[in-house]
C-alpha cells in the first residue's frame, strides 16, 4: 500500500471537505427547482441540473488543490492524469430519485483512492447538515465529532439497508432474494435511495450492515473509509478483501460481519 504522510491525508481531507461542502450548496439550490429530469440510459436512472451543476464544483475545487490527480466522476468519468496513482472518486449527487421527489436523502460523495486503497471519505448530507469524514489511519467523524459502529452482536437484533442497480428488470441476479431472505432474520431491511449514506449510517452506528451489488466507485469510495475509521469491516460477500470494480459490497459494524456473508451466499435467485 502507498503510504501517505497524515500531514498529507488531513491536506486531502480538507480539500474534499471544501468541494462536498461546494456541492451541498448546490443541492440545496436546486431542491424542488428542477428544469431537466431526463434518464441516462436504463430505466429510472435519472440525471438531472443539480448532478451536473454539483459535480462542476467538485471538479473545480479538485482542479484548483490538484491539477495532477485524477479523477473518476459519476457524469463525467475519467479526467485529469490517468497516470496519477490518486484518484478521485466523485458521486456529486447520491440519491438522485430521492431529490427528484424531495425525499430528503441524498449527499455528495467525494473518496480518494491511493494506489487503489480507498483513503479519504467525505460525505455530505446538506439537508440535514450532516458532514461525515474520515481519512485512513485518522478516524471518522460526524459533524467533526468522532463516530464508531454499533455494538449489535446478533442478525435478529441487527436493522440493515441495501440497494437496488439500475440494472434490476432485467437482470435475474437483482438483489430481490437477498432482501427477502434477509428481511425474514433481521428487524428489518431499509432501502434508502443512497449508497453513500447507507455507509455512514452503518458508521455513525444507526443502521448494523448494507449490503449491494451493481454498485459503482463513486458511490462507496468515501463511504468505505468512513466506515473501516469507525470501527467496521468491508469486503466481499464472502468475506475476501472488497474488490471496488466487482460493485459487490458487504459493510457492517464488524460484530456481524460472519453471519451476515453467511446469509447472502445461502441465497439463490428468484425467478421471476
Ligand atoms: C444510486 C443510489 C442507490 C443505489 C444505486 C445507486 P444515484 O446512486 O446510491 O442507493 O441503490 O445502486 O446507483 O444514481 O442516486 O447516484
Ligand atoms: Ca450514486
Ligand atoms: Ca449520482
Amino acid at each position: 500500500m502507498q503510504l501517505t504522510s497524515s500531514e498529507q491525508l488531513q491536506i486531502f481531507l480538507e480539500i474534499a471537505t471544501e468541494a462536498a461542502l461546494a456541492a451541498g450548496a448546490v443541492l440545496q439550490g436546486y431542491l424542488g427547482k428542477l428544469d431537466a429530469i431526463t434518464e441516462k440510459g436504463r430505466p429510472g436512472d435519472l440525471v438531472t441540473e443539480a448532478d451536473k451543476a454539483s459535480e462542476a464544483v467538485i471538479l473545480d475545487v479538485l482542479h484548483r488543490h490538484l491539477p495532477n490527480h485524477s479523477i473518476l466522476a459519476e457524469e463525467s468519468g475519467k479526467l485529469g492524469n490517468t497516470e496519477s496513482e490518486y484518484l478521485w472518486a466523485i458521486d456529486p449527487l447520491d440519491g438522485t430519485t430521492n431529490y427528484t421527489h424531495q425525499y430528503p436523502f441524498f449527499a455528495a460523495s467525494i473518496g480518494l483512492m491511493i494506489a487503489g486503497v480507498p483513503q479519504i471519505g467525505v460525505i455530505f448530507d446538506p439537508f440535514h447538515k450532516e458532514l461525515f469524514r474520515a481519512a485512513k489511519g485518522l478516524g471518522a467523524t460526524r459533524n467533526r465529532l468522532p463516530i464508531k459502529v454499533s455494538e449489535t452482536a446478533q442478525l435478529s437484533k441487527s436493522l440493515l439497508v441495501t440497494g437496488f442497480a439500475y440494472d434490476r428488470r432485467e437482470t435475474p441476479d437483482n438483489n430481490y432474494a437477498e432482501f427477502c431472505h434477509l428481511t425474514h432474520l433481521t428487524q428489518g431491511v431499509r432501502r434508502s435511495g443512497s449508497a453513500a449514506l447507507d455507509l455512514a449510517h452503518v458508521a455513525c452506528g444507526r443502521l448494523d450492515g448494507y449490503w449491494e451489488r451493481g454498485i459503482a466507485a463513486w458511490d462507496i469510495a468515501a463511504g468505505v473509509v468512513l466506515l473501516e475509521e469507525a470501527g467496521g469491516k468491508v469486503t466481499a460477500y464472502d468475506g475476501s478483501p472488497l474488490k471496488i470494480e466487482s460493485g459487490r459490497i458487504l459493510a457492517t459494524n464488524g460484530h456481524i460481519h460472519a453471519s451476515l456473508s453467511h446469509e447472502l451466499l445461502q441465497v439463490r435467485s428468484l425467478s421471476l
